[in-house]
């Protein structure tokens, strides 16, 4: 069977780093605060001028570089982003026309926080439906350009950045031993729109708009629903959580991650944990934190990996990728 098998990933953060020191500075907060109660020390922040596109660029250059690819050997770019460059056309044109692809198809895809499983398994799905063969999966976010400064609750949580996987069609023997993406769930429940969402966009108000969440709801949501997807993606590829070598969630607070973790019954060294130094940077969350356990060498070939995520729609899922 075909699988979609990870050939290189690769990061990319703006140079400006921000302090919750710094913000302290600016609002009714403190470090003590916001490390308590979601494990951020800092985040970074685009520069004047750097947009969405350039983030995902930079990533996926790196990508392409360990992968050993160029642009041109692409057949498919599914960017994850909630922070566009424009309304339209999709930002990940502007990624395909600056890496020189010029066949195949780039488009976005908007789940949010939940944005790279989204796109993780529709490029997985091209691949396996012969659409595609070589992809390029992106989480790029500047929701730095969407929070409303003067609303600590929410400003305080997020960052900006960009992450990318390259996705090479192979033939798998169709067990778990292969390497690639063995399992993907998907969910959203379009009740809870109101808990999390941005207060503006081209057809409602025409305005960009800020984000908005009722923080407890979307947590007590996010423990809940990161408990039954993640079963449910072991379920699917016939594996259990002793299987796993490492669980790479979302990172939109600490104290979500780590009862997913506990949930599953890995140790805390088997968790990968960024959101100290990237804050919740939405799609760009997992990609991001893959590249830091990779670039580190703690995840290896042949590793199995639990992705998950849960964002605005709601909307969640989880991937199972052998490295
Ligand atoms: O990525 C998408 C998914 N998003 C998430 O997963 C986020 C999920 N939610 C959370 O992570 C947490 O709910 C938050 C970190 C957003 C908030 O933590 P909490 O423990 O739920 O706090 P809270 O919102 O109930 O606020 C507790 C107190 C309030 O004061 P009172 O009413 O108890 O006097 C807030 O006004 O903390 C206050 N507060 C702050 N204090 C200092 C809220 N924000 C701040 C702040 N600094 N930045």
């Amino acid at each position: 069977m075909i699988r979609s098998v990870v050939q290189g990933c690769g990061a990319y953060l703006p140079e400006r780093i921000v302090t919750n020191a710094e913000l302290a500075g600016k609002m009714e907060t403190s470090d003590e605060w916001i490390q308590q109660r979601t494990g951020i020390r800092q985040r970074h922040i685009a520069a004047e001028g750097e947009f969405t596109s350039h983030l995902a660029i930079k990533a996926a250059q790196r990508a392409l570089e360990r992968a050993g690819l160029q642009g041109s050997d692409l057949d498919l770019i599914v960017l994850a982003t909630a922070t566009p460059d424009l309304t339209f056309p999709a930002t990940a044109t502007r990624v395909q026309a600056a890496l020189g692809m010029t066949k195949g198809a780039a488009f976005d895809v908007q789940a949010v926080c939940a944005g790279f499983i989204y796109g993780l398994s529709v490029a997985d799905s091209m691949i396996k439906n012969g659409l595609a063969s070589t992809a390029l999966v992106i989480g790029a976010e500047t929701f730095s350009r969407i929070l409303d400064w003067n609303d600590r609750g929410t400003a305080v949580l997020f960052g900006d950045g960009a992450g990318a996987v390259v996705l090479r069609a192979e033939h798998g023997e169709g067990t778990s031993h292969d390497r690639g993406i063995l399992a993907n769930a998907l969910h959203s429940d379009g009740r809870q729109h109101d808990i999390l969402y941005v207060d503006g966009g081209p057809s409602s108000t025409r305005t960009t708009g800020f984000l908005r969440m009722e923080g407890k709801e979307v947590f007590k949501h996010a423990v809940v629903n990161m408990a039954a997807v993640v079963g449910e993606v072991l379920d699917k590829a016939g594996l259990t959580a002793k299987d796993l070598d490492w669980l790479v969630p979302h990172q939109a607070n600490k104290r979500i991650i780590d009862g997913t973790g506990r949930k599953l019954g890995l140790p805390p060294e088997r968790v990968v944990v960024t959101v100290d130094r990237h804050a919740n940077t939405s799609a760009a969350s997992i990609p991001l934190a893959l590249d830091v356990a990779v670039g580190d060498g703690r995840i290896k070939r042949g590793d199995l990996l639990l992705l998950e995520g849960i964002g605005g729609g709601l909307s969640w899922g989880a991937s199972l990728v052998r490295w």
